[in-house]
C-alpha cells in the first residue's frame, strides 16, 4: 500500500465485471494503470482477451461467467481466489438495459434483466464476503445508473433493477463492516458506451440529442467513472459505505 498517496491501488487484485466492453472495460484499464492486479470477467472471452491486451502490469487474469446461466458464483470465486490470491475489491460493471415498453414486456424479458443486474449483484456480494475470498478491509463497487432514482420511458425493468441495487448496497454495507466490507456504488448518467449506442438505436438521432441536453455537460465517457470507482476501492474512501456516488454531468440537478 502506498501510504503517500491514499488513492494508490498499488498491489490491490480487484475483480471486474462487464470488464469485455464499455464501462467495465475502462475500469479494468485505468485501476490496472493504477498499480491493481485485475481479474477479468465475462461471457466473451475474445473481447476479455482484448482488454487484457490493454492492460498496464502484469499478473491479470480472465474468468469467464454467465449470469443467465445460473452459476455457483460463490464456488467459482472461491476457485479464482485459491489459484490466485484473495481479493481487495470487486467492481460490477456486467449490466443489460434492454428497454420495453411496458405493453410489450412479457415476465422473461423482465427477469433476464433482473437475473442479470440483481441477482447476480447479490450472488457476487455472498461470495466475496466468504472467508479466504476477500482481504480485510476491501471493497465493493456495484454499477447502478441514475436511473435508479428517475424514470424514463421503456426502462421500467432497468429502473426497478437499478433502484434494487442501490437499496442492497445500503444493507449490504451496513451488515458487513464489521467484517472489514465497504459497499458502495456508482450511479452514472449516459455514458458513451455500446450500452448507449444501443439507446440510440432504439430512440433515434432526435431523441438521443434532446437526452444529451438533459445532461448540462453532456454524455459521459467510461474514463470518468473508472476515476469515481478507483476513489471508492482505494483508502481514500475508508470512511465511506452505503453510498450511490452520482457522476453524471449535472442530469440529476
Ligand atoms: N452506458 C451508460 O450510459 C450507462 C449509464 C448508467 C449505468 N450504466 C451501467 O454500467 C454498467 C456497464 O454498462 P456499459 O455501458 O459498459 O454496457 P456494455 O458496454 O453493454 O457492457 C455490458 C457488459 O456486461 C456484460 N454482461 C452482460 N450480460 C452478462 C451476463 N449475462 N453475464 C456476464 N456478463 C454479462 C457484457 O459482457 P459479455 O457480453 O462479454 O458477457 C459487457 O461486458 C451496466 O451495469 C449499466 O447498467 C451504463
Amino acid at each position: 500500500m502506498n501510504n503517500l498517496n491514499p488513492f494508490s491501488l498499488q498491489g490491490q487484485h480487484v475483480l471486474v465485471t462487464g470488464a469485455s466492453s464499455g464501462i467495465g472495460r475502462e475500469v479494468a484499464v485505468w485501476l490496472s494503470s493504477q498499480g491493481a492486479r485485475i481479474t477479468l470477467v465475462a461471457r466473451d472471452e475474445q473481447r476479455l482477451k482484448d482488454t487484457h491486451r490493454r492492460l498496464a502490469g502484469e499478473g491479470h487474469a480472465i474468468a469467464v461467467i454467465d449470469f443467465l446461466a445460473d452459476p455457483d458464483v460463490s464456488a467459482w470465486m472461491k476457485k479464482l481466489a485459491k489459484e490466485s490470491t484473495p481479493f481487495n475489491g470487486l467492481v460490477h460493471a456486467a449490466g443489460v438495459q434492454a428497454p420495453m415498453p411496458i405493453r410489450a414486456t412479457s415476465v422473461s424479458h423482465w427477469e433476464k434483466i433482473m437475473s442479470t443486474n440483481v441477482t447476480s449483484s447479490f450472488s457476487l456480494i455472498k461470495a466475496f464476503r466468504q472467508k479466504g475470498v476477500c482481504q480485510s478491509d476491501s471493497s465493493i463497487v456495484l454499477i447502478s445508473s441514475v436511473m435508479a432514482k428517475v424514470g424514463e420511458p421503456a426502462l421500467l425493468g432497468y429502473c426497478a433493477s437499478k433502484g434494487a441495487v442501490e437499496s442492497m448496497v445500503k444493507a449490504a454495507a451496513v451488515e458487513l463492516a464489521r467484517e472489514g466490507i465497504r459497499v458502495n456504488c456508482v450511479a452514472p448518467g449516459v455514458v458513451k458506451t455500446e450500452m448507449a449506442d444501443s439507446l440510440k438505436d432504439l430512440v433515434g438521432v432526435d431523441s438521443m440529442e434532446a437526452i444529451e441536453q438533459k445532461h448540462p455537460l453532456g454524455f459521459g465517457t467510461p474514463a470518468d467513472v473508472a476515476y469515481a470507482v478507483n476513489y471508492l476501492l482505494s483508502p481514500a474512501a475508508r470512511w465511506v459505505t452505503g453510498t450511490a456516488l452520482v457522476v453524471d454531468g449535472g442530469y440529476l440537478a
